[in-house]
C-alpha cells in the first residue's frame, strides 16, 4: 500500500507515549502510523533565509519534515493573505478582509517553494493529502513541479458562496488551482454545492453523472466528509478526570449554580461577543438565574499579531467587564472571562461539569467544540448543547438546540430552555447525538476521503460524496 504525505500548514507537535492535543492530529496521525509516511508543513520559527532542506524527525514509522519561514514569507503567506484575507473572507466576514497584490504574490510563492521543497522526499506511489486553506494552490505547484502522484485537499474551514468569494480579487485563480487536486473534500454539503456551483456558474464547469468535475481542463472528484471526534475516549477522558482537584475546586467555588460553558480559540468567527449579550439578555428577561449561574468563557488569544484579533479582544474585555460590573455582587460573578489555553482533558472535564455547552460561531467549518462536549456528558445525567445554525456540526447534532448566533434573544431564550430541561429529555437528545458521533467517528472521516482519494477517478463516489447530476 502506498505511503501517506500530510501537508499541512502547522504540524502537530507528536511526541509518542504523550497525549496529542487535537482531533484532526490524532485522526492524521493515526493513518500515518499505520501505513508510514511523511508530515511535511511550517516549524512555526521564523527564520533569516529559508533552509534548503526540511529538518526531519522520526517517531516509529512518520517522519515529520518541517520548515521555518522569513518573515516576509510569514508576513505575506500566514499573516496576510491566509489570515487577514481568506480566513475572514471564507467565513463571510468580507468586511473583516483586505487584499494585498503583495501578500497575495507571497502566498503563492510560498506554495510553490513547500512543493518544491517536498519533492525531492517523495516516491511516486505517495499519497499526498493537503490540509486547509493555507495551502489552496499547493496541488497546482506540486503538478508545476512535476509530480504526478494522486493529490487530495480538504478544508476545514466553511467554502463561501460566489457572491462573498468573489470579493477575493485573484478568486479566479485560486478556484482554477484547487483544480489541480484529484480529490477537493469538505465538512458539509452547502460548502461543497458553494465550490461545484461556482465552477459552474463562473468557470464553465461541468458535473458528469458519475458526481466528477470537469473545469479548467481537469477532471476532479469533490466529496463532504465532515471531521468527527472517538467519542468514547473522550468520555472516558472526562469520567477519569472528574474527582481532579481543579473539578473538585470549581464545583466548590460554583457552591450548586448551574454552569454554562464555551471554549473557542480568541476569533471574531466564534461569535462571542453576539453570545456574552445573549447571557446578559437571560439575566435581564430572567432574573430567578441571577446569583445562580455562571458562565465560563475559555478563549486562549490566536493570531494577535492580526488587527482584526486585537479589536475582537479589546471588544470582548469591554463587554464581559460590563456584564460583571452590572450584575455581580459580593458573592457571585455571572461571567468568568478566561484568556488561557487549558489541556484538553481539563476541558473535557469542564464540559462535563457544566449543564449547558454554548456554542455559537457566527460561521465555522464544523466546530469541534461542539461534538466533544457531547461526548464529554455524563450518560445518566448529561447537558444541553447550544448550538450555532451556522457550525457545519449542526448538520449532524440534531439533538442540539439550535440557535441563529444573531439573534441575541433567540440566544437567551434557549439557554433558558436548557437550564430547565427535564433529565429525560436531556438523556434523549444525548443519546441521539451520541449515536451519530460513533457512526461518524474521526477515523471514519479519515478512511473516507482516503477511500476517494484512491479511488479510480471513473469510479462511483464513496459514500457521502454523489454529487448533483446536471441535466
Ligand atoms: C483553524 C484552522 C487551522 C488552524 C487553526 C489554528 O482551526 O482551520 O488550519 O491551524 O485554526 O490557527 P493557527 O493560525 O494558530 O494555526
Amino acid at each position: 500500500m502506498s505511503r501517506l504525505v500530510i501537508v499541512s500548514n502547522r504540524v502537530a507537535a507528536i511526541t509518542e507515549g504523550k497525549p496529542l492535543a487535537g482531533g484532526l492530529a490524532v485522526g492524521v496521525y493515526d493513518a500515518l502510523k499505520e501505513k508510514g509516511g511523511i508530515w511535511f508543513g511550517w516549524s512555526g520559527d521564523i527564520v533569516d533565509a529559508l533552509p534548503a532542506a526540511p529538518d526531519s524527525r522520526q517517531e516509529g514509522k512518520v517522519t515529520f519534515c518541517t520548515v521555518g519561514l522569513t518573515r516576509r514569507d510569514y508576513d505575506q503567506y500566514y499573516r496576510g493573505f491566509s489570515n487577514a484575507t481568506l480566513w475572514p473572507t471564507f467565513h463571510y466576514r468580507d468586511d473583516l478582509s483586505r487584499f494585498e497584490r503583495k501578500e497575495y504574490a507571497g502566498y503563492r510563492r510560498v506554495n510553490a517553494w513547500l512543493a518544491e521543497t517536498l519533492k525531492p522526499l517523495l516516491q511516486p506511489d505517495d499519497l499526498i493529502w493537503v490540509h486547509d486553506y493555507h495551502l489552496l494552490p499547493f496541488g497546482e505547484a506540486c503538478r508545476a513541479a512535476g509530480l504526478r502522484n494522486r493529490i487530495g485537499f480538504f478544508l476545514h474551514i466553511p467554502f463561501p458562496s460566489a457572491q462573498v468569494l468573489m470579493t477575493v480579487p485573484p478568486h479566479q485563480e485560486l478556484v482554477k488551482a484547487m483544480c489541480a487536486y484529484d480529490l477537493v473534500g469538505f465538512q458539509t454539503e452547502p460548502d461543497r454545492t458553494a465550490f461545484t456551483d461556482y465552477l459552474v456558474r463562473n468557470a464553465g464547469g461541468q458535473i458528469d453523472a458519475d458526481g466528477l468535475v470537469h473545469a479548467h481542463g481537469q477532471t476532479l472528484r469533490t466529496g463532504v466528509y465532515p471531521i468527527g471526534i472517538y467519542p468514547d475516549e473522550i468520555l472516558a477522558q472526562a469520567e477519569m478526570q472528574a474527582n481532579r482537584r481543579h473539578i473538585l475546586n470549581l464545583k466548590q467555588g460554583l457552591q450548586n449554580r448551574k454552569l454554562i460553558m464555551s471554549v473557542d480559540r480568541l476569533d471574531y468567527s466564534k461569535g462571542m461577543l453576539e453570545r456574552f449579550r445573549a447571557f446578559e439578555r437571560l439575566l435581564e428577561m430572567a432574573p430567578n438565574h441571577q446569583g445562580h449561574v455562571s458562565f465560563i468563557q475559555v478563549a486562549p488569544p490566536s493570531r494577535s499579531d492580526v488587527q482584526n484579533y486585537q479589536t475582537i479582544r479589546r471588544q470582548l474585555e469591554t463587554e464581559a467587564g460590563h456584564i460583571n460590573g452590572r450584575f455581580s455582587d459580593l458573592a457571585w460573578t455571572p461571567l468568568r472571562y478566561i484568556n488561557k489555553r487549558y489541556e484538553r482533558h481539563v476541558l473535557m472535564s469542564l464540559f462535563r461539569a457544566s449543564q449547558v455547552g454554548f456554542v455559537t460561531p457566527l460561521r465555522d467549518g464544523m466546530n469541534l467544540v461542539a461534538k466533544e462536549y457531547v461526548a464529554a456528558q455524563p450518560p445518566e445525567d448529561p447537558g444541553v448543547l447550544v448550538l450555532s445554525c451556522f457550525a457545519g456540526a449542526a448538520q449532524e447534532l440534531q439533538g442540539a438546540l439550535i440557535v441563529n448566533p444573531y439573534d441575541i434573544d433567540g440566544m437567551a431564550e434557549a439557554l433558558n430552555q436548557a437550564l430547565a430541561m427535564p433529565r429525560e429529555a436531556r438523556q434523549e437528545r444525548y443519546q441521539n447525538m451520541m449515536r451519530s458521533l460513533r457512526e461518524n467517528n474521526l477515523s471514519q472521516w479519515r478512511d473516507r476521503f482516503l477511500h476517494d482519494l484512491r479511488a479510480d477517478a471513473a469510479r462511483t463516489p464513496y459514500l457521502l460524496s454523489a454529487a448533483t447530476t446536471l441535466p
